[in-house]
């Protein structure tokens, strides 16, 4: 694949790993659980080709109000796994983690490890990985526009994305979304602006790597205008 024609930011909407189990008969954590393996698997895709930037939407505002208190726990072990032992081979292979999301209702001990995943990651690399966790695009941008209300100064667009949690990352290029839905569910609705979105009916836990490349290549055919000519 040619870098010119690579995004170098991807975000990703992880979504059908219920469906996905419960097509097996199998409880929806094991769709979680296989989900995460998909992820880990896109994300060294992600790193092998040169994106810059994967970011994954592993919990919206949204699912911390509405699932069943057991899924959440379930939702949080695998976070609690992947943050005190995957995250190790990241930062091997020289990648950094960061998180986006309101992190304040979640249970201490996940707090504690999504901040030090941030703090013990390595400097300067050439991949981050970010995490979209209670992650929703409008109580970002009214967290935004509180932090802005005392300042006089009339706030610009990069004034006010610098208050957004993804201050210092670039605009998504690519939106993948899986499990078939096609919308956004209150992902980076300021960013993607003008990212290009794909959809696949593929459920999460079998998007694998082969399937991530085929939305690359489905995006390196867009022509993307800016509202130009
Ligand atoms: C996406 O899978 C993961 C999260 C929202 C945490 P779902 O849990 O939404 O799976 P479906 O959409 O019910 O199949
Ligand atoms: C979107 O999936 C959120 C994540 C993938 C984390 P949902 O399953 O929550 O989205 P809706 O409810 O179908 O819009
Ligand atoms: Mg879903």
């Amino acid at each position: 694949m040619e870098k010119s024609t690579l995004p170098r930011h991807v975000g990703l909407i992880m979504d059908g790993n219920g469906r996905w189990a419960k097509k097996r008969l199998r409880p929806r954590s094991f769709g979680h659980s296989a989900g995460m393996n998909a992820m880990i698997e896109v994300a060294k895709r992600a790193k092998e080709l040169g994106i810059e930037y994967l970011t994954v939407y592993a919990l919206s505002t949204e699912n911390l109000i509405n699932r069943p208190k057991d899924e959440l726990e379930e939702l949080f072990n695998l976070l609690r796994k992947y943050f005190s032992k995957h995250v190790k081979q990241l930062y091997k292979a020289g990648a950094r983690v960061r998180v986006i999301g309101d992190r304040t209702p979640l249970p201490e001990d996940v707090k504690k490890l999504l901040d030090d995943g941030e703090k013990n990651s390595p400097d300067g690399a050439a991949f981050t990985l970010v995490f979209a966790i209670n992650y929703g695009s409008r109580s970002e941008i009214l967290n935004a526009v509180n932090l802005l209300r005392g300042s006089d100064d009339k706030a610009d667009e990069a004034a006010f994305a610098s208050k957004l949690y993804t201050d210092g990352l670039p605009d998504p290029d690519l939106i993948i979304r899986t499990g078939g839905e096609v919308r956004l569910s209150n992902f980076l609705l300021w960013q993607a602006a003008y990212a290009e979105l794909y959809f696949t009916p593929v459920l999460f836990p079998d998007f694998t790597p082969a399937e991530f490349d085929k939305a690359l290549e489905e995006y390196a055919k867009r022509n993307r205008r800016y509202g130009g000519l």
